[in-house]
Order: structure tokens, then C-alpha cells, then sequence
């Protein structure tokens, strides 16, 4: 049986899109940028993104498509047997991720209602911060939310790629753009804002040290979706007709794009009320509420903004749950309904230690970490950093030429930036990955 394919390049685009930008680059990009020096560290990673993460798409996107498998599929089938692990290990990573992604998805859903029902109207973030670490805490509700999430994202890729993943993105990312748009123009247009776009934008390299380029390249292939197979699942989809390199810079820039935008909403607004843009992680679900109340129209840039979050996860989140499917699907012969449907309850059931960690199982630690902490760190710094450098090894020194003729064949794209890509899939990528993965599990 033929493989299904995308219905067009747009719907592609959108798709690979839709994965990339997520919660990475609005609740992520903006406070690691303020963090490791503003501007300096946009450069970095610019650079990063430009010759690492468009690299590495370009590989994955090509071993999907050449073998028109899932991950495990594609390194049995260029690799042998011995190459395997490389591709379960990124449907492995799909379990872990998700279980974490949808606990804070839920949260985004969760705080839509609460704008919209004007139940954060207070300009104090201590009250905020109480409100959301009771919400947290709670071990049902957020659980709901969780599952109601899980639960549209079951409805989504069950239908497929066509009428399913390239259906829902074709609406989501746009609408997901005109929302970003809105909130930069409200953002850039409040009092101060100025302050905020000179941090995010004028580079400080005072601040910049080895940790800012290993930190640029984990949100850069985190952001990407890199690692895990995610985009070696959606390029198995792709028909033969469409050029890799362009198609992987269209998808590339927009998510820089969204992540500049993001940075130009949250920097501004948080510069305008005197706020401090490295309060990290809370910066979303705290200090953003206190902004909003004390905003003209609040509340409907509110519940906007929460609505962005959870349109760029749900649309992430099919991503992380393809490749799995795609492997029961085509290594098992199972259904897709089935098989979506029970990747979701394990993915659900991952998700309520995740979820409870945050109250009544606080105390279960590992290695000092909650169960959340450990899931996010695993996969973020342990699995796809293990999983990008498999791959740049696997396609650098064994895949080369066949990766070099899926990619470049009639493009017409000069050698030397063939030369390029081929440097950094065998050394540039594994050195950098290979530093961050040892770095992160402690062995240096
Ligand atoms: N890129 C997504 C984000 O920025 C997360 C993601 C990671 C998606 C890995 C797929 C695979 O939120």
C-alpha cells in the first residue's frame, strides 16, 4: 500500500511549523534569551540555528522520506538491526516528553478559562502566584485538563495525516500567527516597551559564556524538534516532487520567527510594568496574569495569549505522538485508532506522577528531582541531545552519499554549502551534542 502523503507543500510547511513552534518558543525562548544576555545570545543562536538546525532538519526530513518509514523503520532499513535503538530511542522519547508536555498544555488550557471567566483579575503576583501553585497542587484539576488535552490531541491524529495533522495545522498555525501579530503590536505599543526590545535585541556580550552556546544549542534543537524523529516521521509523508532545502528553510524561519515574536511580546510587556524578565519559568503563568489585569482589555490580550500557548502545544504535541503511531502502524499492522488511543492513555498515565509531583507526591524525589523535573530532563537533555547525535553520526560517516542525493539532487545548491552540511554531520553536530549529552548527565 502506498504511504499517505501530505496534500501540499503548505501543508507540510505547516505541519513541520506546527511542531517546531511550541511551547519551546513562547513560554521557553523568551526568558533563556534574557537570561544569557539578550541580544548576544539572539545572535548565537541565529547562527546555530542557521547552520546546526537546518543541517540536522534537512537529515531527518531525508531518512524519513528515503525510506518512507517511521524511526525505527528507517535505521533498520539504512542501518540493519544493529541501528535500531537509534529510532526506538526516539519513540521512547515521544512517551517521556509528552507525559511532561501535556501536564503544562493542560495549564494553558486551564488558563484560558480562568481569563476568560476573569478569575485572575489580580494585579499582585503574590496572589497569582498563590492561585497557581494551589491550582498546581490540586491533584484532580489539573489532571482534567491534562486529559481534555490529550484528548484533542487523540482527536487530531486519528484522522490521519491529510484529514488529520495537515488538516488541523492548515487552520491552527495560521491563526497562531495572527494572534502572535496582535499581541507584538499591543506589546510594542505599551509604555516602555522600548526597554524590553533593547534587552531582547542588543547584544551584551559580557554576558556570554561557554554555558550561552550550549544553551542556544539545546533550545535550538528542542525547538526545532529535532532528536526524536518527529520530523523523520512528517518527512516520510513528503512526497518525492518537493525540495528538502527549501522547504526545510521555510519551516526553520518561521519558527525563529515566532520565537523572536514571543520574545517581542513577553520582554516588552514585562520591561512596561517594571517586572523582572528573569523570573524564569514562572514568568508565564505568574508574572504575565498580574500584567494583563493591570492592562486596558486585559483580560480578551489574556486570554489570547493562553490561547496561543495551547494552539502552539496542541500542534506540537501531535508531532511528539506520530512517531510512535507511525511505528505500531507500520511495524505491527495495527490500526491507527487503536493504536493513537493507546499511546495516549500510556502517555496519560505518565503524566499523573507529573502532574501530582507539583503536590501531593512533592516528596517523591529522584536525585533531587521531582518526577516532572526528571521526565523534563531526561528527555530534554539526556534523550534528544543522545538521539540528534546518532543520527548526525549514523548519516555523517554511514548515510552520507544517500543523504546527499535525497537532499541536494536537483537543486542545483552549490557544493560548498554541501560541504557544509556534510561538516557539520560529521563533527560540528557531534562534537556539540556529544558535549551537551556528557555535560548534562555529569560525566564532564
Ligand atoms: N519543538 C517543540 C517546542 O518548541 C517541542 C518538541 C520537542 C516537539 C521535540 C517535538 C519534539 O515546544
Amino acid at each position: 500500500m502506498n504511504r499517505e502523503n501530505w496534500g501540499s507543500r503548505f501543508g507540510f510547511i505547516m505541519a513541520a511549523a506546527g511542531s517546531a513552534i511550541g511551547l519551546g518558543n513562547v513560554w521557553r525562548f523568551p526568558y533563556v534569551a534574557g537570561e544569557n544576555g539578550g541580544g548576544a545570545f539572539l545572535l548565537i543562536y541565529l547562527v546555530i540555528v542557521a547552520v546546526f538546525g537546518f543541517s540536522l532538519a534537512m537529515t531527518e526530513i531525508a531518512l524519513g522520506r528515503a525510506t518512507q518509514r517511521n524511526p525505527v523503520g528507517a535505521f533498520r532499513a539504512l542501518g540493519g538491526r544493529r541501528w535500531m535503538p537509534a529510532g526506538f530511542l526516539g519513540v521512547a522519547a515521544g512517551f517521556v516528553i509528552l507525559s511532561f508536555y501535556i501536564v503544562v498544555a493542560g495549564w494553558t488550557l486551564a488558563y484560558v478559562g480562568f481569563m476568560a471567566r476573569g478569575m485572575l483579575g489580580s494585579t499582585d503576583p503574590a496572589v497569582l502566584g498563590a492561585r497557581f501553585e494551589s491550582f498546581i497542587a490540586d491533584p484532580l484539576v489539573p489532571l482534567y485538563y491534562a486529559g481534555c488535552f490529550m484528548a484533542l490531541v487523540v482527536l487530531v491524529v486519528s484522522g490521519g495525516i491529510g484529514r488529520g495533522i495537515e488538516r488541523a495545522n492548515r487552520w491552527l498555525m495560521p491563526a497562531l500567527f495572527g494572534l502572535l501579530l496582535v499581541l507584538v503590536v499591543r506589546a510594542v505599543t505599551l509604555p516602555g516597551a522600548a526597554e524590553g526590545l533593547r534587552f531582547l535585541l542588543m547584544p551584551d556580550f559580557s554576558r556570554v559564556t561557554g554555558a550561552t552556546f550550549g544553551a542556544a544549542l539545546a533550545q535550538a534543537f528542542f525547538s526545532l524538534s529535532l532528536g526524536m524523529g518527529c520530523l523523520l516521521t512528517y518527512g516520510s509523508y513528503l512526497s518525492r516532487r518537493e525540495p528538502i532545502p527549501s522547504t526545510t528553510a521555510t519551516f526553520v524561519g518561521l519558527d525563529l520567527l515566532a520565537s523572536v515574536l514571543a520574545g517581542m511580546i513577553v520582554l516588552p510587556v514585562v520591561f512596561s510594568f517594571g517586572f523582572d524578565p528573569g523570573s524564569g519559568p514562572g514568568l508565564t503563568f505568574v508574572t504575565l496574569p498580574a500584567i494583563f489585569a493591570s492592562m486596558p482589555g486585559g483580560a480578551v490580550f489574556g486570554g489570547m495569549f493562553f490561547l496561543l500557548l495551547a494552539i502552539a502545544a496542541l500542534t506540537s504535541a501531535m508531532s511528539i505522538l506520530e512517531p510512535a503511531v507511525a511505528y505500531f502502524v507500520d511495524e505491527h499492522g495495527l490500526s491507527r485508532r487503536l493504536t493513537v488511543a493507546g499511546c495516549a492513555l500510556v502517555c496519560f498515565m505518565l503524566a499523573i506522577p507529573s502532574s501530582l509531583s507539583f503536590g501531593l507526591a512533592c516528596g517523591l524525589q529522584v536525585g533531587g528531582r521531582s518526577f516532572f523535573d526528571l521526565m523534563d530532563f531526561t528527555a530534554t537533555n539526556l534523550m534528544l541531545p543522545l538521539g540528534a547525535l546518532l543520527t548526525s553520526l549514523f548519516v555523517g560517516w554511514r548515510w552520507c552519499d544517500g543523504a546527499r542525493q535525497e537532499i541536494f539532487a536537483a537543486t542545483g545548491v552549490a557544493p560548498i554549502w554541501i560541504g557544509t552540511w556534510k561538516l557539520v554531520l560529521r563533527f560540528i553536530a557531534p562534537a556539540g551534542l556529544s558535549w551537551i549529552f556528557l555535560a548534562s548527565s555529569g560525566l564532564i
